[in-house]
């Protein structure tokens, strides 16, 4: 056996493996724990817990690094494509050229969706949340594209399904909630481009599709495409590891991000910096009450669960917001509003102590808006972007012949056993 750890428990020690990774991360193996002696380990959050490995993306949250399949996000960011991206992390190599067009061709042929999809988004009642009507939907496209699972070629077919789909059906119920007329997928436009359009384009209101607007929501993709072991990365693996179909484990996926202190953090940063606008009482206020733990509040889009050091990809994301902002010659008082909030928070004892950094979220939204898309949609931005990170992950753990039906375990503290007491006995 190479390196080992030493628990000694019970009068007894026991040598535990240890895992290292090709980045030189390590683990100790605990998985004969239980069998060996008795005990499980506690971890709430999984904070300190790795459910698989991976050679999908590596992150080290003190250095502020982020590499798809060893690529720094920041090249890809820079030289890549949305849709060259997605192939990288799902088939773990970049395409050369013909590759790329088949994909590309797989994309735009899989583009429409199933025109009975219609009534069901016309069946919502209006207020509905945008992310629990995609969730919905991408189940639902189980019951229109049964799922064909035998060959390489066929699991193709139901990933490039859902990543042109997905995009379709967001725009789709964008439309529709405004009751106005759907656009359908253009095979001309890239799938950026593509996305807007199927927003913006009006028969009253022909849109123009922005170069601008087109390379910003590529990056904006490409830096949330995949982030390792997150909650709703976690929650697709979880939920696949009973042998779901991959719609159901991608819409549980969705349902996960939309909570506020994962995905749906870029929506409540732009209603948080709203209110701070609107309220006249300065950040001081705010950053005052983040601090102080009777108060729930926290300042959204700050904190991060690995890394402790500035989130790279807000780093970027900020460096895009200026860029678009000028060239469209938008001035966001929210984006001014956003940049002094960061510089009091950066400077507080408080957050440097809790190494506390922009994340993802505290920039992206103003980006979001300047395309136009409103804020309830943000998080669906995420999650088009988030897929091929989802699908990939979802993918390896299928195709990893030691991975197992996902079931945690718990320490009980309720009651020790007690007897039933018939309903006219109690008190
Ligand atoms: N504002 C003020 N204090 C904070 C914040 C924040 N945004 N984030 C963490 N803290 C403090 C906590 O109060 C805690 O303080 P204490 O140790 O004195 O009690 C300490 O920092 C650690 O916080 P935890 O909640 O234990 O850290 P955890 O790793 O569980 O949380 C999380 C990470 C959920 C992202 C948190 O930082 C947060 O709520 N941030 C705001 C929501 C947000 O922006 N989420 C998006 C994350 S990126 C993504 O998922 C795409």
């Amino acid at each position: 056996m190479s390196e080992t750890a030493k628990l000694t428990y019970a009068g007894q020690t026991y040598e535990l493996p240890i895992i290292e990774g090709s980045e030189g991360e390590r683990a100790v193996d605990i998985s004969r724990l239980r069998a060996d002696t008795g005990l499980i380990t506690l971890d709430i959050g999984y904070g300190n817990t790795g459910s698989c490995t991976s050679t999908i993306t590596f992150m080290n949250g003190e250095e502020g690094i982020l590499r798809y399949r060893g690529i720094p996000v920041e090249q890809l960011a820079e030289h890549s494509s949305f849709v060259e991206t997605a192939y990288l992390l799902i088939h773990g190599e970049l395409p050369n050229q013909k590759e790329l067009n088949r994909f590309s061709i797989l994309l735009n042929d899989a583009s429409l969706v199933h025109e009975d999809l219609k009534i069901f988004y016309s069946n919502f009642p209006r207020l509905s949340h945008p992310m629990g009507i995609l969730s919905s939907m991408v189940n639902a496209l189980r019951s229109f594209y049964p799922e064909l699972q035998t060959l390489e070629e066929e699991i193709d077919m139901t990933v490039t399904r859902l990543l042109s789909k997905v995009r379709t059906m967001a725009a789709m119920s964008y439309k529709m909630s405004r009751g106005h007329t759907v656009v359908y997928p253009r095979p001309d436009l890239s799938y950026c481009a593509n996305f807007l359009n199927m927003m913006f384009d009006s028969p009253v209101r022909p849109y123009e599709v922005d170069d601008v607007l087109a390379e910003a929501l590529n990056i904006f993709w490409i830096l949330h495409a995949d982030h390792e072991q997150n909650c709703s990365t976690s929650a697709v693996r979880m939920v696949g590891s009973g042998r779901v179909n991959l719609y159901a484990a991608i819409s549980a996926g969705i349902a996960a991000l939309w909570g506020p202190l994962h995905g749906g953090a870029n929506q409540s940063v732009v209603e948080m910096l709203q209110d701070i606008d609107a309220s006249g009482r300065g950040f001081q206020h705010y950053v005052d009450r983040a601090k102080d733990r009777n108060d729930p509040f926290r300042l959204m889009g700050f904190g991060h669960r690995v890394y402790k050091a500035y989130d790279p990809r807000a780093k970027i994301i900020k460096a895009m917001c200026d860029r678009v902002l000028a060239k469209l010659k938008i001035s966001d008082p929210l984006l001014d509003l956003a940049k002094e909030l960061e510089a009091v928070a950066l400077k507080d004892a408080y957050f440097i102590d809790h190494n506390l950094y922009p994340n993802v979220d505290f920039y992206s939204g103003i980006i979001l808006r300047a395309m136009g898309i409103p804020t309830n949609m943000f998080t669906v931005m995420f999650a088009i972007g988030r897929l091929p990170g989802w699908i990939a992950q979802w993918k390896e753990s299928m195709d990893d012949p030691n991975w197992r039906l996902c079931r945690p375990r718990q320490i009980y503290t309720g009651p020790r056993e007690t007897n039933y007491v018939p309903i006219e006995e109690r008190p």
